[in-house]
């Protein structure tokens, strides 16, 4: 078979990213340009400003990308973009961007999902991965457990009711005054801390029965700042460390014991991790244990490919390539895009 040249294009939060990937697998390049330092000084991402910055930076980063991977625009067979989910007009520039190289290059379009993409980051890292598995996408934005049954065949088990898991990382270390994006503090910080100092809330009983794959961490959220709140009016002392280490094994144990449940349920031996919260320290090494303890593979990306980027767009965009799942010019932003 000749080689595909996939260009993709990521813009969906707070990073324009673009990369060339060749035969879905190997990354030729995957520049991304993160707009952390200009959000942190409001504490979260300012969408406005979000999309604004996506539009400086876009076409810099498609030179960089191809510069690096060596390639031109000729060389490239197909163009990958995320459609959504995400900020609207952050993906807007994604896809206004995607259009114009298809339309002036001839190529084929290729419409992403961002969740899909996260999952398909872990085919980027691990060459000799296959479906079928589950993958558990825990991110800023998202929670939720699917069955990859084949590479352009994914079911949905279950999901978040409502904060993301990545959402709750970042909103406990926001009021202990951390910087955003506050996953990466909490998980050093609790490295320090004891796992068992305080008793948050696993939302189990809640969710079984149909709801046995979903997620809720609203509850949990509300019962930490309850803690801080209610210990800063008493004038008790408050450990971070202790916190901070309490509230990410609360998270933990419940990722962690619905995603082997899915595992069980649908019968797969593997397990795949994707999305920011899958770089979590505590996460990897706790399900790296229990799947050991069931003969369960275990499977996550490098950092740099659990969060945004658009290798794993270019990666999704492949199979979608090979599968003939292309979009056409009236391809738009979906903000809020299900699986
Ligand atoms: O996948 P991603 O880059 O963006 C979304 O699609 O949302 O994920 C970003 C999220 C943020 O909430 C960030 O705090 C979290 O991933 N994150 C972490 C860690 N690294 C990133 N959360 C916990 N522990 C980490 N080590
Ligand atoms: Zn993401």
């Amino acid at each position: 078979m000749t080689q595909n040249v996939t260009l993709a294009l990521e813009t969906s939060c707070d990073e324009t990213s673009a990369a060339v990937v060749s035969d879905g697998r190997t990354i030729l390049a995957n520049i991304i340009s993160s707009q952390i330092p200009t959000h942190q000084k409001f504490g979260g991402v300012v969408p406005e400003i979000a999309s604004r910055k996506h539009i400086e930076n876009v076409i810099p980063v498609i030179d960089q990308a191809l510069t690096a991977a060596g390639t031109t625009l000729a060389d490239v067979n197909a163009i990958g973009v995320t459609y959504g989910p995400g900020l609207v007009g952050a993906l807007l520039v994604g896809v206004a961007t995607a259009k114009t190289l298809a339309f002036a290059l001839n190529k084929p379009l290729i419409g992403v999902n961002h969740l899909e993409g996260h999952i398909f980051a872990n085919f980027l890292a691990h060459r000799e991965l296959k479906p079928p598995f589950v993958a558990l996408v825990v991110s800023g934005g998202h929670t939720s457990l699917i069955h990859l049954k084949d590479y352009n065949d994914l079911e949905l088990l279950g999901q978040t009711r409502d904060d993301a898991a990545g959402e709750a990382f970042d909103k406990i270390a926001r009021v202990m005054n951390f910087p955003y994006p506050g996953g990466p503090h909490i998980d050093k910080t609790a490295r320090e801390g004891n796992p068992e100092a305080i008793a948050f809330p696993r939302a189990f009983n809640v969710l079984e029965g149909e709801n046995r794959f979903a997620f809720s961490f609203s509850g949990l959220k509300s019962a930490v700042l309850n803690y801080l709140n209610s210990a800063g009016q008493r004038k008790e002392e408050i450990s971070i460390p202790d916190v901070a280490a309490s509230f990410q094994a609360a998270v933990v144990d419940v990722l962690v014991r619905k995603t082997i449940d899915a595992a069980e349920y649908t019968g797969t031996s593997k397990i795949v991790l994707a999305g920011g919260v899958a770089a979590n320290s505590s996460l990897q090494d706790k399900l790296t244990a229990e799947a050991a303890k069931r003969g369960l593979s275990l499977y996550y990306p490098p950092a740099v490919l659990c969060t945004d980027n658009a290798a794993m767009i270019a990666c999704r965009a492949y199979y979608q390539f090979l599968a003939g799942d292309f979009a056409d010019l009236n391809l738009n932003a979906v903000p809020a895009l299900k699986l």
